[in-house]
């Protein structure tokens, strides 16, 4: 019995075909376990920081707002975190003259503000854990929404009532395209984009007031690849 042979034009495809093999395991191999790693998906996921700094106290209970720290969020794509400086305004360790705190100086003696006075002293920055943290591949960009109408709670839900800052939306490309596709109510007035508990004057809705702000602004539904994909 002659041996089975395939015919020649088979051979066209053994390239292509082992180049989607390798596609598949790359595929399988990276971005699967990547996608499902808690640092890319998950809502919910909230790392331990090396000092126990509460936005509910900061934000919440002493109203800061939120440009007081992130100061670049509504000029650049990225939203800063905070150097200690910004912490040193109220918690500078160092004494007067006469041996007392400073006026300002608030729980200077604090254990939990070690690590604090520490970089200070030292200039060493504190390394925070980031709790969001999209692929490389994914364009994102603040500014482009809080001028926007799009306010903070939006994404990342009552941050001013969290003592630990918690992932609360899981920042796929499914929930990207879902505010993109119907933004409407998602919009309010600029005045309001840090106050996260702002709600509608009393007698219009969440859906009248975007309405207004969206004729306003010219807000465009974005769901074009290159938005997101550059
Ligand atoms: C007193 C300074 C301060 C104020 C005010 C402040 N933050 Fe922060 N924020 C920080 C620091 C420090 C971190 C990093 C540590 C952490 O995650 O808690 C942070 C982290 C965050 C993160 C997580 C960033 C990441 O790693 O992905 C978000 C979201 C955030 N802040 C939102 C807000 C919002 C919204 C407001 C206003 C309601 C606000 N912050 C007010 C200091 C501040
Ligand atoms: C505008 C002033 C101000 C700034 C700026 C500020 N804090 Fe505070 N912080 C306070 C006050 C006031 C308290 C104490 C509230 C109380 O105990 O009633 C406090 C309390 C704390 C505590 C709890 C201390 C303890 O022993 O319970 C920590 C931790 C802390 N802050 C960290 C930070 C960090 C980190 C930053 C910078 C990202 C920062 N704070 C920026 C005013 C400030
Ligand atoms: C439209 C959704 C959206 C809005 C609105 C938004 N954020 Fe974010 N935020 C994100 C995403 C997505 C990331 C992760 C970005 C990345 O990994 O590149 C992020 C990351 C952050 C970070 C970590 C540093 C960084 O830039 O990666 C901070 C701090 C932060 N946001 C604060 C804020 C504050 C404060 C506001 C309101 C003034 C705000 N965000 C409004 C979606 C949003
Ligand atoms: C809650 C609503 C909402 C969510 C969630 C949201 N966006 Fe947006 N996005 C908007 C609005 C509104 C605009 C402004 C549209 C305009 O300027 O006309 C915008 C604009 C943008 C722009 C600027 C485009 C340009 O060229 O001006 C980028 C990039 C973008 N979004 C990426 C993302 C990504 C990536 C995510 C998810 C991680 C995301 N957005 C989640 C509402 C949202
Ligand atoms: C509004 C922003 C936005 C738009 C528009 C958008 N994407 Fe994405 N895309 C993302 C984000 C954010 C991620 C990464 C988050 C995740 O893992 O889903 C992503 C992930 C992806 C991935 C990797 C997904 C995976 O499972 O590993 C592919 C492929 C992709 N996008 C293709 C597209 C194509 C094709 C279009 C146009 C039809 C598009 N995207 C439009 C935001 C966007």
């Amino acid at each position: 019995m002659g041996r089975f042979t395939f015919p020649a034009w088979v051979n066209s495809l053994v390239l292509p075909g082992l180049g989607l093999i390798g596609l598949g395991v790359l595929y399988l191999s990276v971005l699967v376990p990547y996608a499902l790693s808690p640092e890319t998906l998950v809502a919910g996921y909230q790392p331990t920081q090396p000092v126990p700094f509460s936005h509910a106290l900061h934000a919440g209970q002493l109203k800061m707002d939120c440009r007081y720290c992130h100061t670049h969020v509504f000029d650049s794509a990225h939203s800063n975190v905070p150097a200690t400086a910004t912490c040193a305004n109220c918690h500078n360790g160092s004494k007067a003259p006469d041996g007392t705190n400073s006026t300002t100086a608030v729980h200077t003696e604090s254990l939990r503000l070690a690590p604090v006075r520490h970089s200070i002293e030292t200039g060493e920055s504190i390394e925070w854990n980031r709790v969001h943290d999209l692929p490389d591949y994914a364009y994102f960009n603040h500014s482009a929404h809080v001028n926007r109408g799009v306010s903070c709670v939006e994404c990342h839900g009552r941050v001013d009532k969290m003592d630990v800052v918690k992932r609360v939306s899981p920042m796929n490309m499914g929930w990207c395209l879902d505010c993109h596709r119907h933004p409407t109510e998602h919009l309010r007035p600029l005045e309001f984009i840090t106050k996260l508990d702002w709600e509608p004057p009393q007698g219009q809705t969440k859906k009248e007031v975007g309405e207004k702000v969206r004729e306003d602004l010219g807000i465009r539904s974005l769901t074009d690849c290159s938005t997101c994909h550059r």
